[in-house]
């Protein structure tokens, strides 16, 4: 509280500094009546208090670079939604708008993006990154701010212990180890498995030791443990080793570009033992880089555009007509993301962040496309991951694990 406070008059005198009137601002930290300027520009909207203007969140997303596919679903999804709370009335009769930023996949610019967002643009919150090491980044800058910040999908378990502004929709890689060692044991009888990991990477290394510790634990032996780092594109050296050792599957929890790249330095080196990541191998690009070399592999995620249910094949729908193109798990955790947050500004007592984190984290059983949404204690979710095979170049379901 009293850090909230601290950072409310850094910004106040820093507003007086560049002449500005606070108020005009955007930011939402004072109750909407009467405290907009007079000259604030009534635009004639049908019960909008004057001064109002439109809802401003931020977005910080890796649009462009090796990770691109992760930021551009994303963004897709938080449009469809953004589209469809406008046009049923917006929040609290405003209309909300996104201010995206490209972090091209670098953890600096994530930093930098979320400055930007909240000291110029004056969000009301923050939604992103995709990958964890930029959550990171920019989580700290939004707690350090007291901005509530909603990460579609990063993994890694520390990435909310940043504190209590930040919050995730999707579930977290201790989990998703355990699903994919789970799913090793029982379902392809693998005993030795090799593993191949960024180390410059926070959800890949995470990802991987509780990959390990799972599969250890389950009786399991790990044959060879490989590192890479980003940017890498040489990994012969590691695989060589790794086909030494002759594993019955090799565990790659990496991002699609760098898994594309090892899926086919690995066949070519005559290694044909199966390939399972998590859902960094979640992108149409991985089977375009790949090709063949990818065939067969299975990896864990937070959706199936397959399943059934109905929030799922309402949002395949509506994404499909607006663009085309059958939405991967980034673009389900975008939307529902998104949707999570504008339902906690209408539950809230005001947009501060205070008000507005106090809404996210009384989030309970909130239906969405990626399962039901409630937020814990650590402002986590707990969901169901599904497994899917890789097949013909696309994804097949496989399998559904729940929680422990
Ligand atoms: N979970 C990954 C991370 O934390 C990001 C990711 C999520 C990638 C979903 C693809 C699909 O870095």
């Amino acid at each position: 509280m009293t850090q909230l406070l601290r950072t409310e008059k850094k910004l106040f005198a820093a507003a007086l500094v560049l002449g500005v009137v606070f108020a005009g601002c955007k930011r939402e930290d004072k109750p909407a009546e009467g405290s907009g300027p007079a000259a604030g520009g009534a635009s004639g909207t049908a019960g909008a208090t004057p001064g109002d203007g439109p809802i401003l969140v931020g977005e910080y997303s890796s649009m462009t670079g090796a990770e691109a596919t992760f930021g551009q679903s994303t963004h897709n999804g938080i449009m469809l939604a953004v589209e469809e709370v406008n046009a049923a009335g917006g929040i609290k009769g405003r209309k909300v708008e996104i201010k995206l930023y490209d972090t091209q996949g670098k953890t600096q610019e994530a930093g930098t993006a979320v400055t930007r967002l909240i000291t110029q643009d004056k969000v009301t919150a923050v939604l992103g990154e995709v990958a964890s090491s930029l959550s990171l980044a920019g989580g700290a800058v939004a707690q350090q701010f007291g901005v509530p910040m909603v990460t579609p999908s990063s993994t890694n378990e520390r990435v909310t212990k940043i504190g209590d502004m930040i919050f995730r929709v999707c579930f977290i890689d201790p989990f998703q180890g355990y699903v994919m060692a789970k799913f090793s044991r029982d379902n392809l009888k693998a005993a030795k498995v090799a593993v191949l990991y960024d180390q410059s990477q926070a959800y890949s290394k995470g990802l991987k030791d509780a990959f390990v510790k799972s599969f250890t634990e389950m009786g399991g032996e790990i044959a060879s443990e490989q590192a890479y780092n980003k940017g890498d594109s040489d990994f012969n050296a590691q695989l060589a080793n790794i086909r030494d050792a002759k594993p019955d599957a090799i565990f790659i929890p990496g991002y699609y570009t760098d898994v594309g790249n090892i899926a086919l330095q690995a066949r070519k080196l005559g290694i044909t033992a199966p390939l399972m990541g998590g859902d960094g191998w979640d992108s149409s690009e991985l089977p375009k880089i790949a090709g063949e070399a990818i065939e067969g592999g299975y990896f864990s995620n937070h959706y199936s555009h397959e399943e059934q249910r109905p929030e799922v094949r309402n949002f395949v729908k509506a994404y499909q007509a607006k663009y085309s193109a059958v939405p991967d798990g980034l673009a389900a955790m975008g939307y529902d993301a998104a949707r999570l947050l504008f339902d906690a500004m209408k539950r809230a007592a005001s947009l501060s962040g205070k008000d507005l984190a106090q809404a996210i984290g009384e989030t309970k059983d909130y239906a969405s496309v990626t399962g039901k949404i409630t937020i814990d204690a650590g402002r986590n979710a707990r969901k169901p991951a599904v497994v899917l095979q890789i097949k013909g170049g696309k994804h097949a379901y496989v399998a559904t694990i729940d929680p422990k």
